[in-house]
């Protein structure tokens, strides 16, 4: 059996959780996208020039622990722009998309871009003052000395840029079920989303 649920949206608005959640109660897979762009821009934060970061990407790369950081999604977010970049991670997250058993993958394009034909689609989105409030609240708890402020604006910068871009812009497909996160609590959110996607896995 293949079946793909593909989840997109900004950072911070609950994709991981949700997708996390999903993956567990229909006992498929998971991919998290973004750790592939995070390790290319990492290297990238190494020296390495990062289409060839992107081509030569390992399974060590992408268990590198420090990935979770703010530059580390800053230099993400600026390879994920570049054309050959995203190419060279296309097959990989195909082949991830149709394995045996069943997959979710999270990501910015994994509707519109990577899986088109994705039985189920979510776009998992909330404002930008809710999501720079809860990366604020995180970064706090690691001891983060960054404002309110300065997390609000790195959250629209990177909003911008992924929006933006020309090759494969966040956005919703035009058949992503839309799921606002901005007053949802995690338990609501994650049962918002097992509703969108029962409805398609009960019919196919
Ligand atoms: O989801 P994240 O914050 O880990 O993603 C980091 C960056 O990677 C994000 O700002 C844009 C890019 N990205 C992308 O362009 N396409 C994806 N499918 C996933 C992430």
């Amino acid at each position: 059996m293949t079946f793909t649920i593909a989840i997109d949206g900004p950072a911070a608005a609950g994709k991981g959780t949700i997708s996390k959640a999903v993956a567990n109660k229909y006992g498929f897979a998971h991919l998290d996208t973004g750790l592939l762009y995070r390790a290319v821009g990492a290297r990238m934060l190494d020296g390495v020039e990062p289409i060839e970061a992107a081509r030569t990407l390992s399974q060590d790369a992408l268990e590198a622990s420090n990935l979770r950081t703010h530059e580390v999604a800053q230099a993400a977010s600026k390879v994920a722009a570049i054309p050959e970049v995203r190419e060279a991670l296309v097959d990989f997250q195909r082949a991830f998309a149709r394995r045996q058993g069943g997959a979710v993958l999270d990501g910015r394009d994994i509707g519109t871009v990577i899986c088109p034909e994705a039985e189920a689609k979510l776009y998992v989105t909330a404002s930008a003052e809710v999501r720079a409030e809860r990366r604020f609240q995180e970064l706090q708890g690691k001891g983060s000395d960054l404002s309110f402020d300065e997390v609000l604006a790195e959250v629209k910068e990177r909003d911008a840029r992924d929006s933006e871009r020309a090759t494969a812009p966040m956005k919703p497909a035009e058949d992503a079920v839309l799921i606002d996160t901005s007053n949802l609590s995690i338990d609501d959110a994650v049962a918002a989303a097992i509703r969108a996607i029962d409805s398609k896995h009960a019919a196919g």
